[in-house]
C-alpha cells in the first residue's frame, strides 16, 4: 500500500501521523511511504529522520500522487479532500452526529475511517487514539495548572515557614482524569476526584485520591457497555452540583475532563462556583474543545474571573507533540494489518468489528449506522 503523510493543515495542530519508527515499520513490511516536507517539524522530527527511515519526501501534491491511503491526525482541509478521491482516509474526523461531514467525504469518493470510533474492545486497545491522546492530555493539563498556579503543589517545610500542599480536584476520572490524578499526586498535591461511572471509584482510590460523588441508584447504572458515561438526568445533575459546589470552594486546582461521546460536555462548574474559589486558584478545562465543563471556559484562552484563572487549551496533546505523535503513529501502525490484504495491497477488512466500528463512508456512501439512521 502507498501511504501518504501530510503536514497537518488545521490551525495550531503540531502533531503528525507518522514517526520515523512507524515509517520504518511500514517500509520494512513492503509498503511505500511518502511524507510531505516539513510534516514533522512541529513534533521535533526533521525531514532527514523520515527520509532515513525510508520515506520519500516531497510536496503535498507529490505525496498524494498515486497514494492509496492518507493517514492524518485531523480532518484534511477542502483542498486536500478534493485530491483524495478513491483513497482511504484514516484520521480524527469528529464524526459524532456529523452527517454533513460524512456525506461530504462520501461525495468526494473517500473511504473514511474515524479514529474516534475505534471500538473499546481489548483487541483494539493498541489502536485507541482517544486513549493514547487523553492520557497525555491528562498529564499536560496538570503541568499547565502547575505552571499557571502562583503557589507550589507539594508541602514544603522550610526554615522560613511551611508551604501548604495544593488541593487538586479532578472531575471525570476516565483516561485523562486518571492520568491527571497520578500527575497531581506525583507533584505532591492532595487529590480528590469525581465521576459518574461507578467503576471509576476504585480506580481513583487505587491512585491514592479521595472519591467524591453522589452514589445513588442512577450512579450505579451510569456506564454503557462501551465503558463510556451516559448523560445524567437533570435530578442527578442538581444533586451532583450541590456536592461539587461545597467541595470546589476548598480547592486550589480543578482539572475537568468530563465527556459524554457525541454530546456537548456537561457543565459541571458554574460561574457561581468559580466565585467561591480563592483568588489564585486555577481551573484547567480539558473539555474545552467540546464546549467546556466550566461555564466560563473559552477555548484556547486563559480567562481570569475574580482572580481565578480558567485555562481552556483546545489541543493539549498538541502541547506535547513529540510524544502524542509517537503514540498516535503507533495507533495507526497497529491498525495497518486491518487495512491491507495478505499481499500488502490496500484491502480494508470491512467485516472486521474494528473497521466496521470506524467506517464512516465506503464506495461513495455513508455507512456508519449512527449517521445513516433517520434520527441521527
Ligand atoms: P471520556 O473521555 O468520554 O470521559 C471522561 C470521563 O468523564 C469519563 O470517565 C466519564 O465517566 C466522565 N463523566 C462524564 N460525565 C460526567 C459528569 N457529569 N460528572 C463527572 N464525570 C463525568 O471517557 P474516557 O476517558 O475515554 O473513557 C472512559 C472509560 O472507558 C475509561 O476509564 C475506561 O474504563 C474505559 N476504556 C476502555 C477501553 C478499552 O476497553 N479498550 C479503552 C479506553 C477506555
Amino acid at each position: 500500500m502507498r501511504i501518504a503523510i501530510l503536514k497537518e493543515r488545521h490551525a495550531g495542530e503540531t502533531r503528525v501521523a507518522a514517526t520515523p519508527e512507524t515509517v520504518r515499520k511500514f517500509v520494512g513490511g513492503g509498503h511505500e511511504v511518502r511524507v510531505e516536507k516539513g510534516a514533522g517539524l512541529t513534533a521535533a522530527i526533521p525531514d532527514d529522520a523520515f527520509a532515513d527511515a525510508g520515506a520519500a519526501m516531497g510536496t503535498a501534491a507529490a505525496t498524494l500522487k498515486g497514494a492509496d491511503a492518507l493517514f492524518a491526525v485531523r480532518m484534511p482541509d477542502e483542498a486536500t479532500l478534493a485530491r483524495l478521491k478513491g483513497m482511504l482516509l484514516v484520521a480524527h474526523l469528529e464524526p459524532h452526529g456529523n452527517r454533513e461531514r460524512a456525506e461530504a467525504l462520501a461525495k468526494a469518493g473517500i473511504d473514511a475511517l474515524a479514529m474516534e470510533f475505534v471500538p473499546r474492545i481489548t483487541r483494539a486497545q493498541a489502536m485507541d487514539a482517544l486513549s493514547s491522546q487523553a492520557n497525555l492530555a491528562g498529564y499536560r493539563g496538570v503541568i499547565e495548572a502547575a505552571q499557571i498556579y502562583g503557589r507550589a503543589f507539594p508541602m514544603m517545610m522550610t526554615a522560613a515557614g511551611t508551604v501548604a500542599p495544593a488541593k487538586a480536584f479532578v472531575m471525570g476520572a476516565g483516561v485523562a482524569g486518571l492520568q491527571a490524578i497520578a500527575t497531581a499526586r506525583r507533584l505532591g498535591a492532595v487529590v480528590s476526584a469525581t465521576d459518574v461511572r461507578p467503576a471509576a471509584k476504585e480506580q481513583v482510590a487505587s491512585l491514592g485520591a479521595k472519591f467524591v460523588a453522589v452514589e445513588d441508584e442512577e450512579f450505579r447504572e451510569a456506564e454503557t457497555a462501551g465503558g463510556y458515561a451516559k448523560e445524567m438526568s437533570s435530578e442527578y445533575q442538581a444533586k451532583q452540583a450541590e456536592l461539587i459546589a461545597s467541595h470546589i470552594a476548598k480547592q486550589d486546582i480543578v482539572v475537568t475532563t468530563a465527556l459524554i461521546p457525541g454530546r456537548p460536555a456537561p457543565k459541571l462548574v458554574t460561574k457561581a462556583m468559580v466565585e467561591t474559589m480563592r483568588p489564585g486558584s486555577v481551573i484547567v478545562d480539558l473539555a474545552a474543545p467540546n464546549g467546556g465543563n466550566c461555564e466560563l471556559t473559552r477555548a484556547d484562552e486563559i480567562v481570569e474571573h475574580n482572580g481565578v484563572k480558567i485555562a481552556g487549551y483546545a489541543n493539549l496533546p498538541g502541547r506535547l507533540a513529540a510524544d502524542s505523535s509517537a503514540l498516535y503513529a503507533k495507533n495507526l501502525a497497529n491498525l495497518l494489518p486491518l487495512l491491507v490484504g495478505e499481499d500488502g495491497a490496500k484491502a480494508p477488512h470491512w467485516d472486521d468489528e474494528v473497521i466496521q466500528g470506524m467506517a464512516l463512508t465506503r464506495d461513495g456512501a455513508v455507512v456508519h449506522p449512527s449517521l445513516t439512521k433517520e434520527d441521527a
